[in-house]
Order: C-alpha cells, then structure tokens, then sequence
C-alpha cells in the first residue's frame, strides 16, 4: 500500500458506525454460508420452545447469563420437567456494567436494575449467582462437577461483548460436543456476534446452528 494512502487512513477519525457498517456484511455473509439451511422460527417463545422440545426429558444443565427479571429462565423451567436438571442464573441484579453500543445506539450502563434482587423462583432446581459473571462463573465452575448431565444450554443474554466473551472463555472446557449455545441478540454486530466470532476463532471450536427466529435475532447453535 502506498505511504500516502496509509497516512490518509490514519487521518480518518475513528467512528463506531462505521465498524458497525463494515461488520454487517460479515454477519449476512455468516448466515448464507454458516446458517444457510437454519430451522427459522417466528417468534421468541416458539424458538425456545422448539429448542427445548429437542432435549425433552433430558437432564440439563441450563445456565443462563443475564438473568434480569427471569423471564427467560423461568419460561425454561416450564419447558424441562427433568427433576435432575438445574438451572442457574448469573447476573449482578444492578444492571449492565457498561455502557452497551447497539448496531444504531446506546444502552446506559445500570439499564435492567433490579435493585439487586434476584427473581422469585420456587423450583428448588433453580438457582441464582448474583455479581458480576468475572467474579461468580469462575467460583461456580469451580464446584461444577457436569459429567451427569445428558446436556448443557448456555443462554448467553448479557448483551455486552465483554460479558459475552469473558463468559465463553471461561466456560470453554465446559463447552463440549452437543453443548448449546443460545444467544439472544445474534445481530448486536459489535457484541454477541463479535464475541462468539472471536472465541470460535480463537479455540478452534468448530458448531452447526440449529434454529434462529425469524430475523435470526435468537439463535441456537450446536458444538461439534
Ligand atoms: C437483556 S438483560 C437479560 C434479559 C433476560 N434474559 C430476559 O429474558 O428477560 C441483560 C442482563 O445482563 C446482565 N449482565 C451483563 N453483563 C454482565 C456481567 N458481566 N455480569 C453480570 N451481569 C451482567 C445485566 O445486568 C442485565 O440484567
């Protein structure tokens, strides 16, 4: 490349929209040569359900990240009736930890505050880790013996790279063949995309997605 062209680039000055701009087409071109034959779901509920229908009477470990008022997590409850399953819930119960920069906005840091109060759940199934997931995963993974579970779901809902990253890092031995990984919000294309790109990428995980809603903002994919 000529000097000059490499000095005029490092005149431009940084913006946020124009990553977002040349990451789009990376995610289109995921989908048609990654998810080109995805199951496509119209809505939310039904892609849960539909996943969960696939592991029906198995026993899971279910663990979810970003847990808010636990609408998710308890829909999940409902849909597996194992009584050897678990679920857990990780969140700091006071809201994001940083500011989190959608494709064409921004999300305060402290937006889902739920004044530090984890929802209430009478199944004894379910359980809560409150705190920041640096903090709470590595001391859960810890005590984590999973070798009976017939699967694991993670639901990756924290919205932000660096939770969604940290999250799959530090899970990574966990994450085994015919582990699920479950985003919420696939085309956040600086966070949950960028974040399961980078991690694929560097521990060379190789996965086929199953299912996504219709606008493949939910997506499933499976670890081979
Ligand atoms: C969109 S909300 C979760 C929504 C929920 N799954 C539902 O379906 O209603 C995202 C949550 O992620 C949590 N979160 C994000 N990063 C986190 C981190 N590093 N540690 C703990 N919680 C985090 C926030 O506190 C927030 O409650």
């Amino acid at each position: 490349m000529a000097w000059w062209v490499r000095r005029a680039m490092q005149c431009l000055p940084y913006s946020r929209l124009a990553v977002v701009a040349v990451s789009l087409p990376k995610l289109s071109h995921w989908q048609r040569t990654k998810a080109a034959n995805i199951e496509l779901i119209p809505t939310r509920r039904g892609f849960h359900e539909k996943l969960a229908e696939q592991l029906r009477g198995m026993r899971i470990l279910f663990l979810e990240f970003g847990v808010f008022q636990g609408e998710s997590i308890k829909y999940w409850l409902t849909l597996n009736d194992n009584p050897g399953s678990r679920f857990v819930g990780f969140d700091t119960f006071t809201g994001l930890p940083e500011k989190w920069h959608t494709n064409f906005g921004q999300v305060d840091a402290g937006s889902f505050d739920v004044g530090g109060n984890a929802p209430v759940v009478s199944d004894s199934r379910c359980s809560f880790r409150k705190g920041i997931f640096q903090d709470t995963l590595p001391v859960f993974l810890e005590g984590l013996d999973a070798t009976s579970y017939d699967n694991i779901v993670l639901h990756l809902d924290a919205d932000l790279y660096s939770s969604t990253l940290f999250v799959l890092a530090e899970c990574n031995a966990l994450i085994r063949v015919g582990t699920i990984l479950v985003f919420d919000e696939f085309p956040s294309v600086l966070n949950e995309f960028r974040a399961f790109e980078d991690w694929a990428a560097a521990y060379q995980r190789r996965y086929t997605p199953l299912l996504a809603t219709s606008r493949i903002e939910q997506v499933a994919i499976r670890i081979d």
